[in-house]
């Protein structure tokens, strides 16, 4: 009998905290049997910049995680995002003396240290190595070549690296919650694992993840990722930009923009929204046109920006399988016509797939993130002859009560 694997994550967003315990049964199944949530305190433009705050925020969303799971949670995976994240694409080989040599897993692990060895310095840590692809005699492409017989092999890696301080703090800034942190997964990496199909990634693909604090890009080509960084514009902006046009607290701009807010003044219908502001007793008349007009403004900018940096990189012309739009600003009406008016491509809106339990909650683009690194360390455990993650440490894996998982399953 093989073993049930719980692994739980954890996404510390700058406006929310989201913990999901997964279960990843023999078939390989991803059941998500827990999940916790709180509004993030302490971070802006995903980094952290009042700790005690974050610390509560993650401390609530465990509580409630634990609660709707039955048992204790003592090591998560964690995310890291902030616009501290730089991705290199580096290519090692290694030549063997006889042309009968089978590969081993420890031969590919050297090929990437070498790999490493070129981008390790004292200001950054590796968050990621990604093979992207391995050659073998200079000749045959090959997903996992161990095992193959080759004379030499040569390996193509994804390096994603982190500024050590952040990545330094958010660790210690979780365990002081009281949980470890066994790895971690950086963000555009994570929502892309979540919603992107194979033959997008194959055709060249840009993921956005567009959440509060910042926009991550992602972008994969022949089949693998190729590039990523993070904006530090996002939700937050459109939400303050609100404020300051219509004279309102960060609140209520922000319920505004939920509750009435989209993304494109050509395809809007013109209606007087009115509003009670806190402390005022008449109300006040908002145009739907004025509040489409300020969201437009500030998503057009956030896509010219992403649209710059894709030209810069000469990927613009390489994404034949278009864009995809996830994070919580994705579910703004008309966000898709818009990104399609700017890109001049197709466009699509990303929901988390490939996991079952608590559906109707997490297939939301809010999710991705989350239900991505339940995913990537899934994939990443079952390809364990490839060193896929730096931070191979194993998964955690609780003591929970075997009719609790099954209970749970049967509710889905
Ligand atoms: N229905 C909606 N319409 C418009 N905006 C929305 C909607 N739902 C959520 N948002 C916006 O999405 C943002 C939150 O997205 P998300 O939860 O992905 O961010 P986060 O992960 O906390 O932040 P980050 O990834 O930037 O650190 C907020 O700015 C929120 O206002
Ligand atoms: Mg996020």
């Amino acid at each position: 009998m093989g073993k049930e694997r719980i692994i739980v994550a954890m996404d510390v967003g700058t406006s929310k905290t989201t913990v999901l315990v997964g279960d990843v049964d023999n078939a390989d199944n991803l059941y998500i049997v827990g999940f916790g949530e709180a509004k993030t305190r302490g971070i802006e433009k995903g980094v952290i910049v009042k700790s005690n705050d974050v610390i509560r925020s993650i401390k609530e969303a465990i509580d409630m995680a634990e609660s709707t799971t039955g048992s204790k949670i003592s090591s998560v995976i964690a995310n890291i995002g902030g616009y501290h994240l730089e991705c290199r694409n580096e290519e090692e080989e290694i030549a063997f003396e006889s042309s009968k040599k089978t590969i081993t897993t420890s031969d590919l692990g050297e090929l990437s240290a070498k790999a490493t060895s070129k981008v390790a310095d004292e200001d950054h840590e590796i968050i990621h190595i990604i093979p992207k692809k391995y050659i073998l005699d200079e000749e045959y492409e090959v997903l996992d070549p161990t095992g193959l017989y080759g004379s030499r092999i040569r390996g193509e890696f994804h390096i994603v690296l982190n500024k050590t301080n952040s990545y330094m703090n958010l660790k210690r800034v979780i365990e002081a919650a009281g949980v470890k942190v066994l790895d971690f997964v950086a963000n555009p990496i994570a929502s892309s694992t979540a919603v992107l199909y194979p033959e997008e990634k194959e055709m060249g693909v840009a993921v956005l993840d567009i959440g509060a604090g910042t926009t991550d890009l992602a972008v994969y080509k022949d089949g693998s990722i190729e590039y990523i960084k993070a904006f530090p514009v996002a939700g937050n902006h459109i939400t303050m930009d609100i404020a300051h046009r219509f004279k309102l607290s960060k609140e209520e701009a922000e319920e505004l923009k939920i509750a009435y807010g989209t993304a494109l003044v050509e395809h809007t219908e013109e209606t007087i929204i009115e509003i009670y502001p806190r402390g005022s007793e008449e109300p006040l008349h908002i145009n739907s046109l004025e509040l489409a007009d300020t969201i437009e403004a500030r998503l057009s900018e956030i896509f010219d920006l992403v649209r710059e940096e894709l030209e810069i990189m000469k990927f613009l012309n390489k994404i034949n399988g278009g864009i995809v739009l996830t994070g919580g600003v994705a579910n703004t009406i008309f966000i898709k016509e818009l990104a399609e008016a700017i890109f001049k491509t197709d466009v699509r809106i990303g929901r988390p797939k490939e996991f079952k339990g608590f559906a109707e909650k997490i297939a939301l683009p809010q999710y991705s993130t989350a239900v991505g690194m339940l995913l990537f360390k899934k994939n990443s455990i079952n390809t364990a002859s490839t060193p896929a993650v730096d931070h191979s440490s194993n998964v955690s894996i609780f003591e929970f009560g075997k009719t609790l998982i099954e209970k749970l399953k049967n509710l889905f």
